[in-house]
């Protein structure tokens, strides 16, 4: 008898492609870098009420790291599912202790896919970039995030969205191979989820471009970080190559791959 091993659920191998990447995430994650400093920008210095306060799929912490260096005194709750990323969040915080940022910050392995925790009811200040579109229903658990905001308690998140990738979605299809790609939420769908719950401050999509000689190279930095996961089987070596033939290019004969992402930022109405 042949016993045939189903491939673990894709919320496990997200967990352990992060888990094997986490000591390099850092290095690598330049955009997630540069989308957190942008949103925490925009959650400095907001009138918040009191309650507790949370950077949801937090990683290494790029997101409450920049927020608490904008507004210093800023205290989140790390809260992940991935102990290594939580750890190396640490790590990088008592090495770089000298330098001014506290060692100890609060942290929580926790499954957003099982809601969130009793202890942020009523939150003061909830944020999370680049984590919402690993969720199994990321419609519904922004829904419960926006919910689990004390009156006047402030959202801020920025997430990929399904207008990402156009180019290696074009690739594909002139290529006659699947897209590979992660499917991303309707940033359209997302805006109007917040909306029913929250005054939005601001609703925006920023385009955000890379340049490289190859689509393979440009996909590289995903799997560098461990955010190389999709529910779709790899293509073949063959596959590979005709999806590389037909990838768009500039008259310099550069690549592009481009992400869209949702920048929201609202706050729950105050009762009257
Ligand atoms: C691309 S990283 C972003 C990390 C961080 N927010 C940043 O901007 O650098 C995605 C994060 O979402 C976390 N994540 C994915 N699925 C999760 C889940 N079900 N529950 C909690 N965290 C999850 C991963 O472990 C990872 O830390």
């Amino acid at each position: 008898m042949v016993l045939l091993r189903s491939a673990p659920p894709l919320a496990d191998r997200v967990r352990q492609a992060f888990s094997r990447r986490a000591r390099h995430y850092n290095a690598a994650a330049s955009l997630q870098r540069t989308v957190a400093w942008r949103l925490a920008h925009h959650c400095r210095n907001l009138p918040l009420p009191t309650g507790p306060m949370a950077d949801l799929g937090a990683g290494s912490g790029l997101l409450s790291n920049a927020l608490e260096q904008q507004q210093p005194g800023l205290e989140l709750l790390r809260l992940d599912a991935c102990a290594a990323l939580l750890e190396e969040g640490a790590r990088r915080r008592t090495e770089a202790s000298a330098a001014a940022t506290p060692a100890a910050a609060p942290q929580l392995l926790w499954d957003l896919n099982d809601g969130l925790p009793d202890g942020l009811d009523s939150a003061a200040l909830l944020v999370s970039s680049f984590a919402l579109h690993w969720l199994e229903d990321p419609c519904a658990s922004l829904d419960q995030w926006c919910a689990a905001l004390a009156p006047g308690g402030w959202l801020g998140l920025a997430v990929p969205t399904a207008g990402s990738f156009p180019q290696w979605r074009q690739a594909a299809a002139a290529a006659g191979v699947p897209c590979t790609a992660l499917s991303l939420p309707e940033g359209d769908r997302l805006q109007a989820v917040a909306a029913q719950r929250l005054e939005l401050h601001l609703a925006t999509t920023l385009r955000f471009s890379q340049r490289g000689h190859s689509g393979r190279a440009l996909l590289r930095p995903m799997g560098a970080i461990g955010a190389g996961s999709t529910a779709a089987a790899p293509l073949g070596v063959g596959a590979w190559r005709r999806l590389e033939a037909h990838w768009p290019h500039d008259s310099d004969g550069h690549r592009r791959l481009s992400w869209d992402v949702l920048l929201l930022l609202g706050h729950q109405p105050q009762r009257s």
